[in-house]
């Protein structure tokens, strides 16, 4: 079997979403798939393979933007669509396919890539790590009140283009304050809030959106929730799908009115922080079940001396690390990393290094949720220099928990 990797055409673009919805064990109508999202799929950063004319795996990336540790940000290529057919797979495909697509983002001079893993073990070969988490939080409403006076106002919002940028606006404002937001897409705006006709559901979003105001009557919150019902007409369960706010003030109040809906004995957000305030809203903070945590936001260091510069750190200190690197155009490079209070030089160096370590471990390190000393139980390390790991850890660590409220 000769596989070719390239780009496709407009033309075969029905021929990818076939291979990747079958993939993902999906059945949507393909031309409808392909009438939404071709457009917004930019060949240069979609690589197939193909079997003679048949598709038989994907992998593309799109432009977005990562909040850093100090609140400074890079461009990150958002790799989504990865997929070989079940007839395909254990051959090297996606192999081969990383190995361009990641060939031509360092080309293109991209310092970093990101991307959800499926499944956990696929991604760590390539160089990712995972930097952030998520949890499920569910919440017995019953039980739950949130203390505290009220300031601002509600306001229920129709499902237009107006509600959309009013939250969008917030997000934009929300995800440069969190370290680990990315910035969504155009397309992702108008699904969510139900402007268009999902392809792959059939259907548009047809759930709540309610928006916080400020005692300014600005809008500086939102939530958007859908509701299932339960088994009595008075035990129905709202699932939150998003819910950012400015400052803790419209967190609380927005917590507050979910809370308090008729007829809801339950209240689920299905992707929250880890460090979720909520709890501590709350008279009593056992109302609020944790399950589910899991691995979100994997990261992938292209230009490691960039992406160490990019970032704040909270101690100073100085560490000469050896970065494995295996994919064709890696290698393995020395780095010096000197971190002061203006902040992080990071320069190639001659000297013995302090620790050796795969890229991926610095990839989960890199956001400051992952601790490194953790993140090389999965990689390894050489630690030339004893104490080196733990000043490393101490060094990468950050108080705040990062944290990607978006999937993709
Ligand atoms: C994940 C997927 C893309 C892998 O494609 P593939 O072409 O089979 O991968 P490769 O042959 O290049 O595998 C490279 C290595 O990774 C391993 N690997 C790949 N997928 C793996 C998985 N899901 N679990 C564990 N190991 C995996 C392979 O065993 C192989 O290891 P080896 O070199 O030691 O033999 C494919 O299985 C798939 O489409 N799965 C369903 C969709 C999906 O989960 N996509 C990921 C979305 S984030």
């Amino acid at each position: 079997m000769s596989i070719e990797i390239r780009h496709p055409t407009p033309a075969e673009l029905p021929a990818v979403f076939e291979a990747s919805t079958t993939s993902f064990l999906q059945r949507p109508d393909i031309e409808r798939v392909a009438a939404q999202f071709g457009p917004v799929m930019d060949p240069d950063r979609t690589w197939v393979a193909w079997d003679g004319d048949r598709a038989c795996g994907t992998f593309r990336s799109w432009p977005t933007e990562l909040t850093l540790p100090g609140g400074g940000s890079l461009p990150a290529a958002a790799v989504s669509g990865v997929t070989v057919l079940p007839t395909h797979r254990r051959r090297g495909i996606l192999t081969d396919m990383t190995a361009a697509a990641h060939a031509a983002l360092v080309e293109a001079g991209e310092p970093l890539a990101v991307l959800i893993a499926a499944e956990y073990p696929i991604y760590g070969r390539f160089g990712y790590g995972p930097a952030t988490r998520d949890a499920r939080v569910t919440v017995d409403s019953r039980r739950a009140t949130v203390r505290g006076e009220r300031a601002g106002s509600l306001e229920l919002a129709p499902r237009d283009a107006a509600t959309r940028d009013a939250i969008r606006m917030v997000f934009e404002a929300a995800r440069r304050q969190r370290v680990g937001e990315i910035r969504r897409g155009d397309l992702m705006w108008d699904l969510d809030t139900g402007l268009v006709e999902d392809a792959f559901e059939g259907k548009r979003w047809d759930g709540f959106t309610v928006l916080h105001h400020n005692p300014a009557g600005e809008v500086d919150g939102y939530a958007r929730y859908t509701a299932a019902r339960g088994d009595r007409v008075a035990e129905n369960l709202i699932e939150v799908e998003d819910l950012h706010a400015l400052d803790d003030a419209a967190q609380a109040e927005l917590w507050a009115y979910l809370l308090s809906v008729d007829l809801v004995t339950t209240v689920r957000a299905v992707h929250r922080p880890l460090s979720e305030p909520l709890p501590w809203l709350l008279g009593d903070a056992r109302a609020v079940a944790f399950d589910r945590v899991r691995d979100v936001l994997w990261v992938r260091l292209f230009d490691v001396a960039r992406a160490l510069e990019a970032r704040a750190y909270e101690r100073a200190g100085s560490l000469v690390l050896e970065v494995i690197d295996d994919e064709p155009w890696g290698g393995t490079r020395r780095w010096r990393l000197d971190v002061g209070p203006d902040g992080a030089i990071c320069r190639p160096a001659d000297a013995s290094p302090d620790l050796t370590l795969p890229v991926a471990a610095l990839g989960a390190a890199y956001l400051g949720g992952t601790r490194l000393r953790d993140a090389v139980r999965i990689t390894g390390v050489d630690e030339h220099r004893a104490g080196s790991l733990a000043e490393a850890d101490a060094l990468f660590r950050t108080a705040d928990e990062p944290w990607c409220s978006t999937p993709f």
